[in-house]
């Protein structure tokens, strides 16, 4: 038996009669950090709605040895396979901290909670400084850190990420991806959802690239980010 995290076979899923992904098949292993890319409409966020079952697929998904299929998308998010949704979605009228523990709403264990709690601050310090403010008079840099913090406080065993970078400075990217390395480190399996090939890349281990619904390449982060064919299509050289 297979001891991936997450694994994923013949996955198929769209919306109603439109067919998106077609034949998805990945695995990810404990630990690791794996870069989803693809130009806009491929598929991505599609892919991760599937796995936390917002939206029906067939194939199958196993995710720490559970097949998911037949699951509720809260039931998905008890087994620790948390989504940080693409555009943050943040309680814009809520504060900071409210944002953070609607991120452990499902957890009962109160003394765990707040020792995660006092961990995401110690990753994002600024949003302990502001954790009154309300959540959406924050800064789009901010506020992708509340929403990484608030998906940690679901205590996941896989995070995955959707458009992490969309629309920040660079220098907040580089910071928001040094922060997914220390969460690695700290024993959380990502899964990084990116246009943005060159963050992707930088700092995963492994990755897919996803072309209107297929996989279409599979390697080593730094196979692919040298991979002719990949480099044509995403960057334009
Ligand atoms: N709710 C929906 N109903 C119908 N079609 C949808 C829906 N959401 C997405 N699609 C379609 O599914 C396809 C894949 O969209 P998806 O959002 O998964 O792409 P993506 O790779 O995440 O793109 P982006 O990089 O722009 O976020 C697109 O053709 C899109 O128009
Ligand atoms: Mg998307």
């Amino acid at each position: 038996m297979s001891d991936a995290l997450l694994k994923v076979e013949r996955l198929n899923a769209g919306y109603g009669e439109m067919a998106v992904l077609r034949d998805i098949t990945l695995e990810i292993q404990r630990g690791e950090i794996v870069a989803l890319v693809g130009s806009n409409g491929a598929g991505k966020t599609t892919l991760l709605r599937a796995l936390s079952r917002v939206i029906p697929s067939t194939g199958r998904i196993t995710f720490a040895g559970r097949v998911l299929d037949g699951l509720t998308p809260d039931q998905v998010f008890g087994l620790r396979l948390v989504q940080v949704p693409e555009g943050r979605q943040l309680f814009d009228q809520m504060s900071v901290e409210e944002n953070l523990l609607m991120g452990s709403y499902r957890r009962a264990d109160r003394a765990r909670i707040a020792a995660d709690l006092e961990r995401v601050y110690r990753l994002f310090p600024t949003l302990k400084e502001r954790h009154r403010q309300l959540a959406g008079s924050l800064s789009g840099g901010e506020q992708q850190m509340c929403a990484i913090a608030r998906g940690l406080m679901g205590a996941p065993e896989l995070l995955m990420v959707d458009e992490m970078s969309l629309g920040l400075a660079p220098v907040i990217v580089d910071l928001l991806l040094d922060t997914l390395a220390e969460i690695r480190r700290e024993g959380v399996t990502v899964l990084l959802v990116e246009q943005d090939i060159f963050s992707a890349f930088h700092v995963a281990d492994r990755g897919y690239v996803l072309e209107t619904g297929r996989i279409v390449r599979v390697g080593s982060a730094s196979e692919l980010a040298e991979d002719p064919e990949v480099r044509r299509a995403y960057l334009g050289i």
